[in-house]
């Protein structure tokens, strides 16, 4: 009986190629290997992308939230035809990206999460995942939104997205922007990265373990108590009414 009311509740995905692996030299010289992982992989991930949700800044809390619960449903079947890119450097995630396929020729971008910065890791993981829906799904067109005012800055302005504010992104159900095929190819030359096939020593590092992030967003040092001596009762209570309300250690 379990079994069988499995069946019903596991969407079933569409065969779709593979996303190939590239590597991608930063402007700071490190090589970064974006590769697609499998269902398997991503408990490795959710642990870094936890951490983030209490990070308010950038809008890394709702982004990370959101992605938390999409990995969750990827990883339990209960999402149809999504997959996940990781960007790793040296083997340590250096971003997350991930988003599904609506029909053949529409692809839903979810989300993109940097978990290093300043280096437009961010940016290039998503350029892959553009690559991903363009060029190797052959899709016509990506629907996107942004739920931050760099995701904005990077992708509705940096590839001049159109507007689709006739059709509800499933993400949070805003209007959406979409990238086209057109917009894709005059992007190519300026934002797209990348090489292949990967070497082999690179890509096994990564294929190898997902490693911990190196200089993740952490939340904000709290200033307020940190001004205050270690047995300050003023200091020590506000820092224990913070605990509990996050639901840490008294
Ligand atoms: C949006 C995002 C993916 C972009 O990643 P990215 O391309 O690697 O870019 P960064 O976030 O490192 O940097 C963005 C800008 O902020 C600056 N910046 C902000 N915090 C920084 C930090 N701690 N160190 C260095 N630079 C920082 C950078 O200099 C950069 O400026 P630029 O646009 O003039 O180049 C990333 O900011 C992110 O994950 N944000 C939180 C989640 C989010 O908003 N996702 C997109 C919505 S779907």
């Amino acid at each position: 009986m379990a079994i069988e009311l499995e069946k019903l509740l596991r969407p079933v995905d569409n065969p779709v190629p593979l996303f190939p692996a590239k590597f991608v030299t930063l402007a700071n010289g490190e090589e970064m290997v974006i590769r697609q992982i499998t269902r398997e992989e991503i408990p490795a991930l959710l642990p870094h992308v936890a951490k983030l949700i209490q990070v308010e800044r950038d809008y890394y809390d709702i982004v990370s939230a959101r992605l938390y619960a999409e990995l969750l449903g990827y990883y339990r079947y209960r999402v149809q035809d999504e997959y996940v890119l990781v960007a790793q450097i040296n083997g340590h995630l250096a971003a997350i990206v991930n988003g599904r396929c609506l029909n053949p020729q529409v692809g839903v971008s979810y989300h993109t999460l940097a978990l290093r910065r300043g280096l437009r890791i961010g940016a290039h993981a998503f350029a892959a995942k553009m690559e991903y829906h363009i060029d190797i799904m052959k899709q016509k067109e990506v629907l996107v939104v942004a739920e931050s005012p760099i995701g904005f800055r990077r992708w509705m302005i940096e590839y001049q997205l159109e507007k689709r504010f006739e059709v509800a992104h499933e993400l949070g159900g805003v209007p959406s922007y979409a990238l086209t095929k057109k917009l894709f190819d005059r992007a190519r030359s300026s934002l797209v990265v990348g090489r292949r096939p990967v070497p082999e020593k690179l890509l096994e590092k990564a294929c190898e373990a997902i490693l911990p992030p190196t200089d993740p967003p952490k939340p904000p040092f709290d200033l307020l108590a940190a001004t205050r001596a270690m047995y300050d009762s003023t200091g020590t209570a506000l820092r224990a009414s913070r605990d509990q309300l996050e639901g840490g250690e008294k």
